[in-house]
C-alpha cells in the first residue's frame, strides 16, 4: 500500500488473545504520538457490518465455501474503500483486527478453496491494498482453548471443528513462510505486556 500512513493487520486463530493485543498495540502506538484508527473484519464500514451479520449468524449450511469467501471479500472491498484508504491517505496509521490473511487461512486453507484461489479473488477486492505488515499471533493449544470457550455459543465460523481450526493455524504458518517481508509470526505466550512488546519489535522498522 503506498499511502502516507501505515497499514498494520493482526491475525491469529481463535483464543490467542488478539482483541486484547489490538487494543494494547493501538495504545502503545498512540503513546508514540501516532494517529491510530482501530478497525476490524468482517465489518468496519456500514455495508461490511451488514455483511458481517450475514456471515456470522445462522446455520452452518447458510453459505457454501465459495459464497462465504466472496462475502468476506465483498465486505473487505467496501471496508478498504470507505474506511481504511481514506485514513491512510490522511496520514494515519490503521490497525485492523483480521484482514485478507484470515480469508486465506480460513476459507483458503481450512475451508478447502486453496490459497491461490482466495488470493486471486482478494486481489480483485483490494488491488494494491495489502497491509504494510501483518502480525500473526500464534499460541500452541489456542484452538483447543477456543473450542471449549465457544462450546454451544460459537458463531458460524468460531464454532467449527477442532480439525478446521488446526488447519487455520497451519495455513497461517504457511502464509508467513511464503511472505516473510510482509507477514511475521509473533509468539502469543506469556504476559500481555510481553506479547505487546513482541508486536512492537515486529514493526520497529516501520515506526517513525
Ligand atoms: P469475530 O467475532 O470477529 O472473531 P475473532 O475474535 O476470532 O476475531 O469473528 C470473526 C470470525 O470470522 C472468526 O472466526 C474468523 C472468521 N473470518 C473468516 O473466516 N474469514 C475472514 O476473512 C475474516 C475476516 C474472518
Amino acid at each position: 500500500m503506498t499511502a502516507a500512513g501505515r497499514f498494520i493487520t493482526l491475525e491469529g486463530g481463535e483464543g490467542v488473545g488478539k482483541s486484547t493485543q489490538v487494543a494494547a498495540l493501538a495504545e502503545a502506538l498512540r503513546k508514540r504520538g501516532l494517529d491510530v484508527l482501530v478497525t476490524r473484519e468482517p465489518g468496519g464500514s456500514e455495508g461490511a457490518e451488514r455483511i458481517r451479520e450475514l456471515l456470522l449468524a445462522g446455520s452452518e449450511e447458510r453459505w457454501g465455501p465459495t459464497a462465504e469467501m466472496l462475502l468476506f471479500s465483498a465486505a473487505r472491498a467496501d471496508h478498504l474503500e470507505k474506511i481504511i484508504r481514506p485514513a491512510l491517505e490522511a496520514g494515519g496509521w490503521v490497525l485492523c483486527d483480521r484482514f485478507v490473511d484470515s480469508s486465506l487461512a480460513y476459507q483458503g486453507g481450512a475451508g478447502g478453496l486453496g490459497l491461490d484461489t482466495v488470493r486471486a479473488v482478494n486481489q480483485v477486492a483490494i488491488g494494491d491494498g495489502f497491509p504494510d505488515r501483518t502480525l500473526i499471533l500464534v499460541l500452541d493449544g489456542g484452538a483447543e482453548r477456543a473450542r471449549t470457550r465457544d462450546e454451544g455459543g460459537g458463531d458460524r465460523i468460531g464454532g467449527r471443528s477442532h480439525d478446521y481450526h488446526r488447519a487455520v493455524d497451519a495455513a497461517f504458518r504457511e502464509i508467513a513462510a511464503a511472505e516473510p517481508e510482509r507477514v511475521r509470526l509473533v509468539d502469543a505466550s506469556g504476559s500481555a505486556a510481553d506479547v505487546t512488546q513482541r508486536l512492537l519489535n515486529a514493526i520497529s522498522d516501520l515506526l517513525p
